[in-house]
């Protein structure tokens, strides 16, 4: 072989080199071999990205040990906002709810994701009324009867990231307020109906951002989802403004958030230059979100926290 031309030399290495890496184990942490493990799926992914599909590298797809440490990981992110749940009411600081989320975290054995993140000061969002997202806790901000409140928890726990988030009403709510909660939990019910494989990332988009407009809303179109899991923020970035069939493919192991913010007035919000942080609507109309952590299945969706 020694004395054969070079090209044909370069076509027996990569022959060869084809096949070790066909036999080889597949990069999805199986053990079992690529050629029967992904090797499909990946001729798959390669065609969608020569159609044009925006399409997640292998790094954004959870192998299976991955996704159950990210599901322990949401044990503890849940148990926090049922904690919540428990004692919220009219009179509480949102500092008492920080403290909860705190202690109820640090007690199993993990970590609040939000602490010192990028200089947030506290342990969970308490965002309250007109207050879109990013409210920091405070002794100062008292609940008050006929507030509705978004906590929203992120954890970490061995490394592995989990967040999630939930409305409360506090005592008697107005009508018009309790629909925009409603509304806001139907929109991330109707987006976690589109999450399949081989779908988009539009296709929640669009049932949110249909659903909300129908009931005389609007969605916030500069802060959205993420990819979740190995880091508190990972791609893809997820907007709930985009069409249906654009956006990532959505592929079995893709995880991320479904966490539309819904403005019961305009979309366009303030953000504070007091605290950095705090942001507003800036109509001061009340603002709603939930927040689902999800994968994409084999065959559908698996919600991880809620
Ligand atoms: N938990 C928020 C989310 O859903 C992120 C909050 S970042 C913080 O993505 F720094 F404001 F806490
Ligand atoms: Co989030």
């Amino acid at each position: 072989m020694a004395g054969a031309p070079r090209h044909v030399l370069v076509r027996i290495y990569m022959i060869m080199s084809y096949k070790i890496g066909r036999n080889a184990p597949c990069w999805c942490g199986s053990n079992v071999k690529y050629k029967n493990c992904h090797e499909a799926f990946d001729a798959k992914l390669k065609r969608y990205r020569l159609l044009g599909h925006e399409v997640p590298g292998h790094n954004l797809l959870k192998t299976k040990d991955q996704i159950e440490r990210i599901k322990e990981s949401a044990i503890v992110n849940r148990a926090c906002l049922d904690a919540v749940g428990e004692v919220i009411c009219a009179g509480m600081s949102t500092e008492d709810i920080d403290r909860i989320v705190y202690e109820t975290t640090t007690k199993m054995g993990a970590i609040p994701a939000t602490l010192n993140y990028e200089g947030f000061p506290k342990s969970v969002c308490t965002s309250i009324n007109e207050v879109v997202c990013h409210g920091i806790p405070s002794k100062d901000v008292i609940l008050k009867d006929g507030d509705i409140i978004n906590v929203d928890c992120s954890t970490i726990l061995n490394g592995y990231f989990s967040d999630s988030s939930r409305m409360y009403m506090i005592g008697n709510v107005s009508e018009e307020k309790q629909k925009l909660v409603r509304v806001t939990k139907e929109c991330c019910d109707l987006g976690l109906k589109e999450v399949k494989p081989w779908g988009h990332l539009g296709d929640i988009a669009q049932v949110i951002n249909d659903h909300a407009t129908k009931n005389g809303y609007s969605v916030v179109r500069e802060i959205g989802g993420h990819g979740v899991g190995l880091e508190f923020h990972e791609d893809p970035w997820v907007s709930y403004v985009i069409k249906a069939g654009t956006g990532m493919l959505l592929v079995p192991g893709l995880m991320f958030t479904i966490e539309p913010m819904i403005n019961m007035g305009t979309h366009a919000f303030n953000t504070s230059k007091v605290d950095g942080w705090t942001v507003t609507t800036a109509d001061g109309k009340p603002s709603a979100q939930w927040e689902y952590q999800v994968v994409v299945t084999e065959d559908g969706v698996e919600m991880i926290s809620w």
